[in-house]
């Protein structure tokens, strides 16, 4: 299969993926901030519908390759691609992985972030540290990513993050470039490739998205609803996700929330 070319974004592109951008990290927001104790993983998927509606926009996940749910909500071992249900109820402590990605006026926000239900300190041995590497881990591949260094700089930056501090990374799962359409081309790995990768120039929008174990980073397709990914050892998992544009300088972060 011929590879999908990377699109190059003019400015009223962008615009567009900026509104989208920040649309998907508003509604990240409020939802991170409605996560409690005693709420149903369906609950959360509800009040997500509701905040994506608020901004005029829809779910990108919702249909996706026939995807339930408004957004995404994997919990403690679960990796991603977790679907809200009622039966599923958060704990004390619990590791809840957030991935909201809305379609907004033509264009896709994409973010994702993993948070604590409840206080910290319930959390098991080892949550936090799991979170803190895995956000410092996305922001190393951020600080990677400018024009005429190559996706590997990205890979490689997160990688050795996660690898330094134990951690496994996933590598059945990658970022991607998030535009006009969810899932673009070129695949961003959290992992270094073999050969060459290509060259970052300034108007590519990527999604970056590091998901790490604690454990190793194999991971395991749920068998009955076939979405939910969880780490094959039971590990916690945790997942961070940036869309950034590639400038002539630093990336913009785009899902960086302007507004509250
Ligand atoms: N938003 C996810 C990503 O970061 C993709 C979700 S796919 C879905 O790429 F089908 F589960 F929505
Ligand atoms: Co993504």
């Amino acid at each position: 299969m011929a590879k999908e070319r990377i699109v190059i974004y003019n400015e009223s592109e962008i615009a567009g993926i900026r509104a989208a951008a920040q649309a998907a990290a508003q509604v990240l927001a409020r939802t991170c901030a409605a996560v409690r104790p005693g709420l149903s993983t369906k609950d959360i998927d509800d009040l997500a519908g509701s905040f994506i509606r608020e901004t005029g926009g829809k779910s990108a996940s919702l249909g996706y390759h026939g995807y339930p749910g408004q957004i995404c909500i994997s919990i403690n071992e679960e990796v991603v691609h977790g679907i809200g249900r009622p039966q599923r109820i958060i704990a004390e402590g619990d590791l809840v992985s957030l991935d909201v990605c809305v379609k907004y006026r033509g264009y896709v926000g994409d973010n994702a972030r993993t948070i604590i239900a409840g206080s910290s300190a319930s959390a098991p041995e080892g949550a936090q540290r799991l979170l803190t590497v895995t956000s410092e881990a996305l922001q190393a591949g951020i600080a990677a990513a400018r024009a005429g260094n190559c996706v590997n700089d990205i890979s490689s930056a997160v990688e050795q993050i996660a690898t330094a501090a134990g951690y496994g990374v996933v590598r059945d799962l990658v970022g991607h470039g998030c535009g006009k359409n969810m899932h673009e081309a070129p695949e961003v790995p959290n992992y270094r490739q073999p050969g060459r990768t290509p060259i970052l120039r300034p108007g590519m929008v990527l999604c970056i998205e590091p998901m790490i174990n604690a454990g190793t980073g194999r991971v395991v397709i749920d068998r009955q609803d076939n979405w939910t990914v969880r780490s094959a050892d039971q590990s916690l998992s945790a997942h961070f996700e940036h869309q950034i544009l590639i400038t002539d300088t630093q990336a913009e972060i785009l899902t960086w929330l302007k507004t509250a």
